[in-house]
């Protein structure tokens, strides 16, 4: 193979994530969120560890700014804290908060780094969660009141908008299985999460029409697992369906064709959330672009013990894993033609990507992270491949920047481009962050190298 080249003006970035990195949980106005309640209960986090402090990235902002630059980042995609600038969720607005991302904004664009903004990703206030979140209507509103504050300081700055991060994790993690936040372990309640966040989407799509400048793109990011049969059998390939039904299709249907799909109605019958007339036509919103976050793909075999779904998941024992999940390269390309040809966005951006393994300080103050930089050439080859068949695919953006409070798993796991040492908020580029900036600067790669 030659050398890996991606088109003029691919975007190269990376994403993080208020709560993870920010710290800062109770400061300058901030009001809790459910992640700062869930942290405290006992047995939630690993070691009961808490994002207080996190990476202190709300104090230590311009250095990382600095690193940002160093590696070469193109766009850098951020989040924002909703108790940060509403510390009960609605109401009185902090404009401290709305101060700390507005002086971001400026720093990026003066570092010619385009910001990328995510609205949520997953620090509901408290005060809404005490009302039931995302599981109660009245929840629609307040997000497109919270979208139009933000809009209305930092639209005239900020090219790329993003409503949700990955609504199926809010879903499935934080409402049925209860390893996230608010961690209700409810499938009534996780339904109808589900089909709130999909309003509230599109809802503030319509507010974000309004306030923002018409060359502004907007978008959603999903995570989605390409799922297979683990035998060639016509129930493992039922399996598989109804498994992609509830990860990807729930979510792709409704936001690309303005329904839900005919065979996860009926298959969870009775729960299936009330869609109020109207609801439908708001989710379907046009969408500028998509963003895709791809980690893993899931391997089904059809399982009547499971409750519902009657599918489990398969772990190839032939297959590489990382410290949480398979490593399957081919699946980046399997999911982007699948989407694509099922779906058609108009633009696509690869929003997450990324690979905790064991990374370790070396005694010159390296960390030589190889795994990473393969994980990273393997996947990178399959975005190329996409592109090759006509994928407009726009840009990368690796999870993350630096390493962070990874949720549940507190501390432990490490995805950054970034070392950090927790105790002394020390941050060394990895191998794999040179790598990478190797990459920006060539704008592709030699696979063979
Ligand atoms: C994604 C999340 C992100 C991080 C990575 C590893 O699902 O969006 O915050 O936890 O997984």
């Amino acid at each position: 193979m030659t050398f890996l080249r991606f088109p003029e003006g691919f975007v190269w970035g990376a994403i993080t994530a208020a709560y993870q990195i920010e710290g800062a949980w109770n400061e300058d106005g901030k009001g809790p969120s459910i992640w700062d309640t869930f942290v405290r209960q006992p047995g939630r986090i690993e070691r009961g560890e808490t994002a207080d402090v996190a990476v202190d990235h709300y104090h230590r902002w311009l250095e990382d700014l600095a690193l940002m630059q160093e590696l070469g980042l193109k766009a850098y995609c951020f989040s924002i804290s909703w108790p940060r600038i509403l510390p009960q969720g609605i109401g009185q607005v902090n404009l401290t908060g709305l101060d700390f991302y507005d002086r971001l904004v400026d720093s990026l664009l003066a570092k010619n780094i385009t910001p990328h903004v995510m609205l949520y990703h997953w620090d509901l206030p408290q005060a809404l969660q005490d009302r039931g979140g995302w599981g109660e209507r009245f929840i629609i509103d307040a997000y497109s009141e919270y979208a139009r504050i933000v809009a209305q300081r930092l639209g005239d700055r900020i090219p790329f908008w993003v409503t949700h991060n990955e609504p199926m994790v809010i879903s499935l993690a934080g409402n049925f299985l209860g390893e996230h936040a608010p961690g209700l372990q409810d499938p009534l309640v996780a339904l109808r999460v589900a089909h709130h966040l999909l309003v509230a989407h599109g809802q503030a799509i319509q507010v974000l029409r309004l306030e923002l400048p018409k060359t502004a793109k907007i978008g959603i990011i999903l995570n989605i697992t390409p799922t297979y049969p683990a035998n060639d059998t016509e129930e493992d390939r039922q399996a598989a369906r109804r498994y992609d039904g509830v990860a990807n299709r729930l979510f792709l249907d409704p936001l690309f064709r303005g329904e839900y799909p005919a065979d996860m109605i009926e298959m969870f019958g009775p729960i299936f959330p009330e869609i109020q007339p109207g609801d439908l036509q708001t989710i379907r919103a046009p969408l500028d672009f998509v963003g895709l976050n791809y980690y893993m793909r899931a391997v089904m075999r059809n399982d009547p013990e499971v409750m519902i779904l009657q599918a489990s998941q398969v772990y190839p024992s032939e297959s590489e894993y990382s410290q949480m999940w398979e490593i399957y390269p081919p699946g980046m390309y399997d999911m982007l033609t699948r989407i694509q040809a099922d779906y058609h966005p108009k633009e696509v951006y690869i929003t997450e990507n990324g690979v905790c393994v064991t990374d370790g300080v070396d005694f010159d103050e390296r960390v030589r992270d190889e795994r990473r930089i393969r994980y990273l050439r393997d996947h990178l080859a399959q975005v190329q491949r996409a592109i090759q068949v006509g994928v407009p695919l726009k840009g990368y953006f690796h999870w993350t920047l630096m390493d962070n409070f990874e949720w549940a798993f507190g501390y432990r796991m490490r995805f950054g481009l970034i070392y950090v040492d927790f105790t002394t908020q020390k941050r060394i580029v990895k191998d794999s962050g040179r790598w990478y900036a190797q990459v920006i600067r060539n704008n592709g790669f030699d696979p063979k190298a």
